[in-house]
Protein backbone atom coordinates (compact mmCIF):
# COMPACT_ATOMS: atom_id res chain seq x y z
CA UNK A 1 0.00 0.00 0.00
CA UNK A 2 1.22 3.42 -0.43
CA UNK A 3 -0.39 5.67 2.03
CA UNK A 4 0.02 10.02 2.52
CA UNK A 5 0.78 12.12 5.55
CA UNK A 6 -0.41 15.66 6.06
CA UNK A 7 -0.45 18.06 8.42
CA UNK A 8 -2.79 21.12 8.53
CA UNK A 9 -4.04 24.26 10.50
CA UNK A 10 -2.21 26.06 13.24
CA UNK A 11 0.68 23.46 14.72
CA UNK A 12 0.99 21.69 17.56
CA UNK A 13 3.85 20.00 19.55
CA UNK A 14 3.37 16.53 18.26
CA UNK A 15 2.81 16.20 15.50
CA UNK A 16 6.51 14.85 14.31
CA UNK A 17 6.03 12.57 16.69
CA UNK A 18 2.95 11.02 15.13
CA UNK A 19 3.98 11.55 11.55
CA UNK A 20 6.88 9.00 13.02
CA UNK A 21 4.76 7.16 14.52
CA UNK A 22 2.56 6.80 11.40
CA UNK A 23 5.42 6.08 9.22
CA UNK A 24 8.13 3.61 10.92
CA UNK A 25 4.77 1.62 11.83
CA UNK A 26 3.75 1.11 7.90
CA UNK A 27 7.16 0.74 6.54
CA UNK A 28 8.43 -1.02 9.40
CA UNK A 29 5.36 -3.27 10.67
CA UNK A 30 3.37 -3.28 7.39
CA UNK A 31 5.65 -2.93 4.60
CA UNK A 32 4.23 0.36 2.88
CA UNK A 33 5.44 2.82 0.94
CA UNK A 34 4.64 6.70 2.50
CA UNK A 35 4.83 9.91 1.14
CA UNK A 36 4.88 13.37 3.37
CA UNK A 37 2.37 15.94 1.81
CA UNK A 38 3.94 19.33 2.60
CA UNK A 39 2.10 22.27 3.44
CA UNK A 40 -1.03 20.99 4.20
CA UNK A 41 -3.84 20.22 1.67
CA UNK A 42 -2.30 22.66 -1.10
CA UNK A 43 0.34 20.26 -1.44
CA UNK A 44 -2.31 17.16 -1.88
CA UNK A 45 -3.26 19.96 -4.75
CA UNK A 46 0.35 20.80 -6.22
CA UNK A 47 1.56 17.39 -5.12
CA UNK A 48 4.05 18.83 -3.49
CA UNK A 49 5.71 15.47 -1.80
CA UNK A 50 8.98 14.15 -0.18
CA UNK A 51 9.42 10.06 -0.03
CA UNK A 52 9.30 9.05 3.60
CA UNK A 53 11.77 5.99 4.89
CA UNK A 54 12.65 5.44 8.42
CA UNK A 55 15.58 6.62 8.38
CA UNK A 56 14.12 9.71 7.42
CA UNK A 57 12.03 9.99 10.28
CA UNK A 58 14.51 9.55 12.65
CA UNK A 59 15.85 12.45 15.12
CA UNK A 60 12.21 13.66 14.62
CA UNK A 61 10.26 12.96 17.72
CA UNK A 62 11.38 15.54 20.44
CA UNK A 63 10.70 18.47 17.44
CA UNK A 64 8.20 21.02 17.97
CA UNK A 65 6.59 22.19 14.77
CA UNK A 66 5.85 19.89 11.70
CA UNK A 67 8.42 18.52 9.18
CA UNK A 68 5.81 18.87 7.12
CA UNK A 69 5.14 21.97 6.97
CA UNK A 70 1.40 22.95 7.62
CA UNK A 71 -1.11 25.76 6.54
CA UNK A 72 -4.86 26.61 6.94
CA UNK A 73 -6.95 25.12 4.51
CA UNK A 74 -9.20 28.14 3.28
CA UNK A 75 -8.30 27.60 -0.41
CA UNK A 76 -8.98 23.43 -0.50
CA UNK A 77 -12.52 24.37 1.79
CA UNK A 78 -13.42 26.50 -0.42
CA UNK A 79 -12.89 24.11 -3.19
CA UNK A 80 -14.21 21.22 -1.91
CA UNK A 81 -17.06 22.75 -0.85
CA UNK A 82 -17.86 24.41 -4.43
CA UNK A 83 -20.57 24.35 -6.17
CA UNK A 84 -18.48 23.31 -9.23
CA UNK A 85 -18.16 19.19 -9.31
CA UNK A 86 -14.76 20.66 -11.15
CA UNK A 87 -13.24 21.15 -8.26
CA UNK A 88 -13.83 18.16 -6.52
CA UNK A 89 -12.80 16.19 -9.99
CA UNK A 90 -9.11 18.12 -9.16
CA UNK A 91 -8.91 17.08 -5.93
CA UNK A 92 -10.13 13.26 -6.35
CA UNK A 93 -7.34 13.55 -9.38
CA UNK A 94 -4.59 14.89 -7.51
CA UNK A 95 -4.77 11.82 -5.17
CA UNK A 96 -5.12 9.06 -7.37
CA UNK A 97 -2.31 10.78 -9.46
CA UNK A 98 -0.29 10.05 -6.32
CA UNK A 99 -1.33 6.67 -6.41
CA UNK A 100 -2.57 6.83 -2.98
CA UNK A 101 -4.64 3.88 -1.11
CA UNK A 102 -4.89 6.09 1.60
CA UNK A 103 -4.37 9.80 3.22
CA UNK A 104 -3.44 10.62 7.22
CA UNK A 105 -4.89 14.25 8.34
CA UNK A 106 -3.15 15.54 11.41
CA UNK A 107 -5.44 18.07 12.70
CA UNK A 108 -7.96 20.14 14.54
CA UNK A 109 -11.43 20.53 13.90
CA UNK A 110 -11.96 21.92 10.61
CA UNK A 111 -9.24 19.65 9.53
CA UNK A 112 -11.79 16.47 10.66
CA UNK A 113 -14.42 18.23 8.71
CA UNK A 114 -12.24 18.85 5.27
CA UNK A 115 -11.09 14.91 5.99
CA UNK A 116 -14.21 13.78 6.48
CA UNK A 117 -15.79 15.54 3.19
CA UNK A 118 -12.51 13.70 1.34
CA UNK A 119 -14.13 10.41 2.98
CA UNK A 120 -17.37 11.30 1.15
CA UNK A 121 -15.63 12.22 -2.46
CA UNK A 122 -15.11 7.83 -1.33
CA UNK A 123 -11.64 8.74 -0.73
CA UNK A 124 -9.59 6.40 1.78
CA UNK A 125 -8.79 8.90 5.06
CA UNK A 126 -8.19 8.77 8.49
CA UNK A 127 -7.90 11.75 10.73
CA UNK A 128 -5.65 12.26 13.73
CA UNK A 129 -6.65 14.67 16.16
CA UNK A 130 -4.12 17.56 16.99
CA UNK A 131 -4.52 20.48 19.08
CA UNK A 132 -3.07 22.66 21.68
CA UNK A 133 -6.60 23.77 22.38
CA UNK A 134 -8.06 20.42 23.22
CA UNK A 135 -11.20 20.90 21.55
CA UNK A 136 -11.47 18.08 18.78
CA UNK A 137 -15.09 16.25 19.54
CA UNK A 138 -14.74 12.35 19.58
CA UNK A 139 -11.66 12.38 21.61
CA UNK A 140 -11.09 12.75 25.67
CA UNK A 141 -7.28 14.37 24.30
CA UNK A 142 -5.47 15.98 21.80
CA UNK A 143 -1.65 16.04 21.76
CA UNK A 144 -0.10 19.38 22.16
CA UNK A 145 -2.38 20.20 25.13
CA UNK A 146 -0.68 18.88 27.65
CA UNK A 147 2.61 20.94 26.51
CA UNK A 148 0.49 23.90 26.26
CA UNK A 149 -0.59 23.51 29.66
CA UNK A 150 3.05 22.86 30.89
CA UNK A 151 4.07 26.01 29.31
CA UNK A 152 1.45 28.29 30.29
CA UNK A 153 1.15 26.58 34.13
CA UNK A 154 5.38 27.60 34.54
CA UNK A 155 3.70 31.26 33.13
CA UNK A 156 1.64 31.51 35.70
CA UNK A 157 4.20 30.33 38.59
CA UNK A 158 6.65 32.87 37.06
CA UNK A 159 3.69 35.38 38.08
CA UNK A 160 3.34 34.75 41.42
CA UNK A 161 6.40 36.19 42.53
CA UNK A 162 6.88 39.82 40.75
CA UNK A 163 2.85 39.70 41.67
CA UNK A 164 3.75 39.65 45.31
CA UNK A 165 7.03 41.79 45.72
CA UNK A 166 4.85 44.24 43.71
CA UNK A 167 1.41 43.61 45.20
CA UNK A 168 -0.32 43.39 42.35
CA UNK A 169 -3.06 41.97 40.17
CA UNK A 170 -1.99 39.65 36.92
CA UNK A 171 -3.83 39.02 34.39
CA UNK A 172 -2.20 36.45 31.94
CA UNK A 173 -4.24 35.20 28.73
CA UNK A 174 -4.17 31.54 27.59
CA UNK A 175 -4.68 30.43 23.88
CA UNK A 176 -7.48 28.14 23.40
CA UNK A 177 -10.23 29.81 20.46
CA UNK A 178 -13.51 28.65 21.50
CA UNK A 179 -12.62 26.66 24.61
CA UNK A 180 -11.31 27.03 28.10
CA UNK A 181 -9.25 24.16 28.33
CA UNK A 182 -5.71 25.18 28.70
CA UNK A 183 -6.87 28.00 30.36
CA UNK A 184 -8.99 25.95 32.93
CA UNK A 185 -6.24 23.46 33.36
CA UNK A 186 -3.04 25.89 33.77
CA UNK A 187 -4.93 28.09 35.77
CA UNK A 188 -5.64 25.22 38.48
CA UNK A 189 -2.20 23.67 38.19
CA UNK A 190 -1.06 27.29 38.87
CA UNK A 191 -3.13 28.56 41.77
CA UNK A 192 -4.88 31.24 39.60
CA UNK A 193 -7.64 33.02 41.79
CA UNK A 194 -9.93 33.53 39.10
CA UNK A 195 -10.33 31.56 35.87
CA UNK A 196 -12.83 33.12 33.00
CA UNK A 197 -13.41 30.59 30.67
CA UNK A 198 -15.33 31.11 26.93
CA UNK A 199 -18.08 28.70 28.50
CA UNK A 200 -19.02 29.95 31.62
CA UNK A 201 -18.76 33.77 30.54
CA UNK A 202 -18.36 36.16 33.68
CA UNK A 203 -20.53 38.93 35.58
CA UNK A 204 -17.59 41.99 36.30
CA UNK A 205 -18.82 42.69 39.64
CA UNK A 206 -18.28 39.21 40.73
CA UNK A 207 -14.46 39.61 39.45
CA UNK A 208 -14.23 43.11 41.36
CA UNK A 209 -15.35 41.73 44.75
CA UNK A 210 -13.41 38.85 44.44
CA UNK A 211 -10.28 40.77 44.11
CA UNK A 212 -11.25 42.99 46.40
CA UNK A 213 -11.35 40.72 49.56
CA UNK A 214 -8.57 39.38 48.57
CA UNK A 215 -7.16 42.59 49.31
CA UNK A 216 -9.07 42.49 52.48
CA UNK A 217 -7.88 38.89 53.77
CA UNK A 218 -4.50 40.61 53.67
CA UNK A 219 -3.75 38.50 50.44
CA UNK A 220 -1.03 40.97 48.57
CA UNK A 221 -1.85 40.24 45.06
CA UNK A 222 -4.36 38.13 42.75
CA UNK A 223 -3.78 36.31 39.50
CA UNK A 224 -6.59 36.35 36.75
CA UNK A 225 -6.23 33.49 34.34
CA UNK A 226 -8.46 34.44 31.37
CA UNK A 227 -9.07 32.32 27.86
CA UNK A 228 -8.76 34.04 24.97
CA UNK A 229 -12.48 33.19 23.74
CA UNK A 230 -13.99 35.11 26.56
CA UNK A 231 -15.93 37.40 24.89
CA UNK A 232 -15.28 41.26 25.86
CA UNK A 233 -17.45 44.63 25.12
CA UNK A 234 -14.84 46.70 23.39
CA UNK A 235 -12.19 45.67 20.63
CA UNK A 236 -9.33 45.01 23.48
CA UNK A 237 -7.62 41.83 23.83
CA UNK A 238 -9.49 39.89 27.06
CA UNK A 239 -6.12 40.24 28.93
CA UNK A 240 -5.99 44.31 28.20
CA UNK A 241 -9.70 44.53 28.80
CA UNK A 242 -9.74 43.14 32.36
CA UNK A 243 -6.52 44.74 33.72
CA UNK A 244 -7.73 48.13 33.04
CA UNK A 245 -11.47 47.51 34.19
CA UNK A 246 -9.53 45.99 37.26
CA UNK A 247 -7.58 48.70 37.98
CA UNK A 248 -9.94 51.46 36.84
CA UNK A 249 -12.50 49.56 39.94
CA UNK A 250 -10.34 48.48 42.28
CA UNK A 251 -7.23 51.25 42.48
CA UNK A 252 -4.91 48.33 42.38
CA UNK A 253 -2.02 48.72 40.24
CA UNK A 254 -2.40 45.69 37.43
CA UNK A 255 -0.68 44.14 34.60
CA UNK A 256 -1.77 41.92 31.80
CA UNK A 257 0.86 39.31 29.93
CA UNK A 258 -0.45 37.69 26.49
CA UNK A 259 1.27 34.41 26.52
CA UNK A 260 0.42 33.61 22.88
CA UNK A 261 2.43 31.50 20.50
CA UNK A 262 4.64 30.27 23.15
CA UNK A 263 2.24 27.49 24.17
CA UNK A 264 2.57 26.71 20.60
CA UNK A 265 6.04 26.19 20.07
CA UNK A 266 8.95 24.08 21.24
CA UNK A 267 9.41 20.60 22.24
CA UNK A 268 6.52 17.95 22.98
CA UNK A 269 6.27 17.26 26.03
CA UNK A 270 6.69 12.95 27.02
CA UNK A 271 3.39 12.65 27.23
CA UNK A 272 2.30 14.07 23.95
CA UNK A 273 5.21 12.31 22.63
CA UNK A 274 3.39 9.28 23.16
CA UNK A 275 0.40 9.70 22.52
CA UNK A 276 1.22 11.19 18.92
CA UNK A 277 3.07 7.65 18.88
CA UNK A 278 -0.08 5.71 20.05
CA UNK A 279 -2.90 7.67 17.85
CA UNK A 280 0.04 7.46 14.99
CA UNK A 281 0.42 3.65 15.44
CA UNK A 282 -2.98 3.23 15.61
CA UNK A 283 -3.45 4.86 12.43
CA UNK A 284 -1.34 2.76 10.22
CA UNK A 285 -3.12 -0.23 11.72
CA UNK A 286 -6.45 0.54 10.48
CA UNK A 287 -5.21 1.60 7.17
CA UNK A 288 -3.83 -1.92 7.07
CA UNK A 289 -7.15 -2.96 8.35
CA UNK A 290 -8.84 -1.24 5.45
CA UNK A 291 -10.99 0.58 8.01
CA UNK A 292 -11.11 4.23 6.36
CA UNK A 293 -13.53 7.47 7.06
CA UNK A 294 -12.30 7.20 10.76
CA UNK A 295 -10.71 9.69 13.49
CA UNK A 296 -7.87 8.46 15.89
CA UNK A 297 -8.92 8.77 19.29
CA UNK A 298 -8.11 8.26 22.95
CA UNK A 299 -11.00 7.07 24.79
CA UNK A 300 -11.63 6.41 28.47
CA UNK A 301 -7.73 5.85 28.51
CA UNK A 302 -7.65 3.70 25.63
CA UNK A 303 -6.65 3.79 22.04
CA UNK A 304 -9.63 3.60 19.49
CA UNK A 305 -11.18 5.05 16.87
CA UNK A 306 -14.62 6.73 16.08
CA UNK A 307 -16.31 7.76 12.40
CA UNK A 308 -15.22 10.75 10.97
CA UNK A 309 -18.86 11.33 10.34
CA UNK A 310 -19.49 11.68 14.03
CA UNK A 311 -17.06 14.60 14.80
CA UNK A 312 -17.25 16.75 11.74
CA UNK A 313 -18.36 20.25 12.77
CA UNK A 314 -18.78 19.66 16.32
CA UNK A 315 -16.48 20.91 19.07
CA UNK A 316 -15.59 19.60 22.79
CA UNK A 317 -15.69 22.37 25.17
CA UNK A 318 -15.71 22.91 28.68
CA UNK A 319 -18.76 21.31 30.77
CA UNK A 320 -19.67 24.35 33.73
CA UNK A 321 -20.36 21.08 35.69
CA UNK A 322 -16.64 19.39 35.03
CA UNK A 323 -14.59 18.07 37.94
CA UNK A 324 -12.14 20.61 37.61
CA UNK A 325 -14.43 23.71 37.68
CA UNK A 326 -16.66 22.16 40.18
CA UNK A 327 -13.43 21.81 42.70
CA UNK A 328 -11.84 25.05 41.77
CA UNK A 329 -15.22 26.04 42.78
CA UNK A 330 -15.74 24.47 46.17
CA UNK A 331 -11.94 25.67 47.25
CA UNK A 332 -12.97 29.20 46.94
CA UNK A 333 -11.45 30.10 43.21
CA UNK A 334 -13.42 32.41 41.29
CA UNK A 335 -14.56 31.73 38.15
CA UNK A 336 -16.50 34.85 37.53
CA UNK A 337 -19.81 33.49 37.86
CA UNK A 338 -22.17 32.34 40.67
O1 LIG B 1 -5.81 26.31 17.35
C1 LIG B 1 -4.60 26.61 17.93
C2 LIG B 1 -4.45 28.09 18.07
O2 LIG B 1 -3.16 28.34 18.58
C3 LIG B 1 -5.51 28.78 18.90
O3 LIG B 1 -5.31 28.59 20.27
C4 LIG B 1 -5.39 30.20 18.42
O4 LIG B 1 -6.58 30.90 18.59
C5 LIG B 1 -5.10 30.00 16.96
O5 LIG B 1 -4.54 28.72 16.81
C6 LIG B 1 -4.15 31.00 16.36
O6 LIG B 1 -4.11 30.74 14.99
P1 LIG B 1 -3.10 31.31 13.92
O7 LIG B 1 -1.95 30.37 13.86
O8 LIG B 1 -3.89 31.27 12.66
O9 LIG B 1 -2.71 32.67 14.37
Amino acid sequence: MKIGILSSGGDAPGINATIRGVGKTAINNYGMQVIGIQNGFSGLLYKDVVELSDPSLSGILNLGGTILGTAREKVFRKMITSPDEKDREQIKAAYHELELDCLVCIGGNGTQRTTCMLSELELNVIGVPKTIDNDVYGTDITFGFDTAVNIATEAIDRLHSTASSHRRVMVIELMGHHAGWITLYAGMAGGADIILLPELGYNMKIVIDKIQRRMEMGKSYSIVAVAEGVEVPTRERPAAYFAREIEAQTGFETRETVLGYIQRGGSPSPYDRILGTLLGGHAAELIHEGKFGRMVARLDNKISDVPLSEVAGKLRLVKPESDLVVQGKRMGISFGVV
